[in-house]
């Protein structure tokens, strides 16, 4: 109910033009976003990277209208591998399909993504092509197999609550493929994903230990500490490397959860959102956590 208001909102062209220009909601939306610059970006990364954890840069945008758009995106990110290199920094990045072009043929964002990817294999990198909402999860996937025949260092996500996502993490093992598997942040109708957050939450329990015993360095994407104790448990029983998998948390949320992982042995990757088109992400974000409104009304009370 709450996700599908804010999911309401958040396409409200009147309203996030007043967000996006407004300095209160830029304040606040600092909560979850490194900045609007990427030397912000920089900066947040290598402070995360002298504390052990990795990184994952996103440039914040998504479904883009043009192709002097999407090229200008791809053209950023080609821009943010070089400043990785430069910086000597420990982070791949994250990039959406609908931000390369998908909305305007699968042929524009997947030359995109290829000249996104050259650029990574060049420095050794890695490239995350997000999930969104099921619209795209077919493409999505479509346009995944076919890079992966010709590249190894891009991976994807997969989203528990989808009633289709068991078939898609086992096509995924047997392709040696990455997945970052998450719980997923979009409104979809129950034909397709669970109502419950309780069965949502099963799937991703089963599908995580999945992942970690036979996948391929899976990025296992959750806040949830009974899910990440249960990835504990189960490595400790199997026997698992630490070394076999990742978790992974977005920027601003359970950071203390994130420095304790580290401490305690594990890889802990920090997915670090930035740019000026912050309104979309942001809003999913409040619509993940009821108290995140007591968040805002105290930050819009304060002087
Ligand atoms: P859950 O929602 O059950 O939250 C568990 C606990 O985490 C909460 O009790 C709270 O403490 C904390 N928490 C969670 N969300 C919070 C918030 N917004 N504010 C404050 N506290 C919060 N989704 C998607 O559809 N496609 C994608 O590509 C990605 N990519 C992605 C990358 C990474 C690295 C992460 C961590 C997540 C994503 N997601 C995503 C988002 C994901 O699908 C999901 O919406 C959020 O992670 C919230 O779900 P949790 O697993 O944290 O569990």
């Amino acid at each position: 109910m709450l996700r599908q208001g804010f999911n309401s909102l958040s396409q409200n062209k009147g309203l996030r033009d007043f967000a996006v220009g407004n300095p209160l909601a830029r304040r606040v939306a600092r909560r979850f976003v490194a900045g609007e610059e990427q030397g912000e970006a920089v900066d947040v990364i290598r402070d995360l990277n002298g504390r052990g954890l990795f990184a994952t840069f996103d440039l914040l945008g998504e479904n883009v209208s043009t192709v002097a758009e999407a090229h200008s995106t791809a053209d950023a990110y080609v821009a943010l591998l070089d400043a990785i290199q430069a910086h000597g920094l420990k982070s791949n990045v994250s990039l959406k399909l609908t931000a390369m072009g998908l909305d305007l043929g699968e042929g524009v964002a997947y030359d995109n993504v290829c000249r996104i990817l050259e650029r990574a294999q060049s420095y050794g990198n890695f490239v995350r092509l997000d999930m969104e909402g099921s619209d795209y999860t077919d493409v999505t996937l479509a346009i995944f197999r076919r890079l992966w025949q010709q590249y190894q260092n891009v991976g994807v996500v997969l989203q528990a609550y989808l009633y289709r996502t068991p078939h898609d993490v086992d096509e995924m093992i047997g392709l040696k493929a990455r997945v970052r598997l998450c719980k997923g942040a979009y409104n979809e109708p129950p034909s397709l994903a669970f109502p419950a957050k309780a069965d949502t939450d099963m799937q991703y329990a089963k599908l995580m230990c999945k992942l970690i015993e036979r996948g391929t360095y899976p990025g296992i994407a959750t806040h949830d500490a009974r899910l990440i104790n249960l990835a504990k448990r189960f490595v400790a029983k199997q026997g698992i490397a630490l070394n076999r998998f990742e978790f992974q948390m977005l920027y601003g949320i359970r950071t203390d959860l994130q420095t304790q992982l580290v401490a305690d042995g594990y890889n802990m990757r920090v997915y670090v959102p930035y740019g000026a088109q912050w309104y979309p992400y942001f809003m999913r974000r409040l619509a993940e956590r009821p108290a995140n409104l007591v968040f805002i009304l105290s930050n819009l009370f304060r002087r």
